[in-house]
């Protein structure tokens, strides 16, 4: 398979979408970033790497942080995590409240912001420094030990997180939150913030391509049947509600970020990592999808 021209073709074939979207401004410093930018990297297992446009400059991950502290919290807890939340999809926005009410504080799965506020929680109870391990352990499954927060944006968050302090603390008067709600939050925004590439990324995320192999990146150690299940938890949740559209048209699992990064996979193949910063109405970017669009549907490879 020729990546590299196919990667070509898609960059060309995604022009006439470049203006469409808008970059998420409810986070201030990510209304800063130049929204006219797209970049793109497919790693595979043998090895080979290929990208086009900006695949090395570094983006807010925001949502795609949610993989890792997922990876994390089953690593910790194993099934035990099923006691604080779900793991079927929700259908409605990322930051929806209304299910949660309903369903008396337990969040739908982790990928949505109330379960990866929870997962916060689960960190800070069981790790001796949450904010030094999860970083630790994100520089070692990326390959770079310059990847880091970004303390600015994690505190611009911060300052207009309405929506997401409404969220803990409902899931806290219903008793699913067990450490402080500012301490909580504070380590749920700094895990959003981490910055990296599309090339980053895609190395990051072939471990989770690589799902057969033994997995153990910065302490956080894996068994095969783990990585099964976080794949098949992007597969029906890294999209929010549109995690159906996502598999209608592209095919693979992924997960998504309001920065404008998309990874997914291709299990025993590659990873694939697509950053522009123009969403649409869902929060998912609209140029990333459209190329992830076009490479299955060039390559003809996708998981159905
Ligand atoms: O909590 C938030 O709203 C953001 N830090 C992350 C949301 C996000 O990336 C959802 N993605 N599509």
């Amino acid at each position: 398979m020729n990546y590299q021209q196919i990667l070509e073709k898609t960059f060309q074939e995604i022009i006439p979408y470049r203006k469409l979207g808008k970059q998420a401004d409810y986070i201030p410093e990510l209304a800063k970033v130049n929204p006219n930018q797209f970049g793109m990297c497919l790693r595979t297992l043998n090895g080979e790497s290929f990208q086009v446009g900006e695949a090395n400059v570094r983006f807010s991950i925001q949502s795609i942080s949610k993989v890792f502290s997922l990876t994390m919290g089953l690593a910790l807890m194993n099934d035990d995590l099923w006691s604080r939340m779900g793991k079927e999809p929700s259908g409605t926005a990322f930051n929806s409240v209304i299910q949660l009410e309903m369903e008396k504080g337990k969040p739908r799965n982790p990928f949505i912001n109330s379960g990866a506020i929870v997962m916060a929680d689960i960190l800070l109870s069981h790790l001796r420094n949450p904010k030094t391990d999860f970083i630790t352990f994100v520089r070692a499954i990326g390959g770079n030990e310059s990847i880091d927060y970004n303390e600015a944006l994690a505190l611009s968050e911060r300052k207009k997180s309405y929506m997401n302090a409404a969220i803990i603390n409902l899931i806290k008067f219903y008793g699913n939150i067990v450490n402080r709600i500012e301490d909580v939050l504070h380590f749920y925004f700094l895990m959003c913030s981490v910055e990296m590439s599309c090339q980053e990324l895609a190395t990051a995320f072939l471990a989770f391509a690589n799902h057969k192999a033994a997995f153990n990146y910065g302490n956080v150690k894996l068994t095969a049947s783990q990585v099964k299940r976080i794949n098949a938890i992007m597969q029906t949740c890294g999209f929010y509600d549109e995690a159906g559209e996502f598999a209608y048209l592209v095919g693979l699992p992924g997960k998504s970020g309001v920065g404008g990064g998309i990874v997914a996979i291709n299990p025993m193949s590659y990873s694939v990592a697509v950053w522009s910063p123009r969403l649409n109405e869902k929060g998912n970017s609209v140029m990333g999808m459209k190329a992830l669009e076009l490479l299955t549907t060039k390559t003809k490879e996708s998981i159905f």
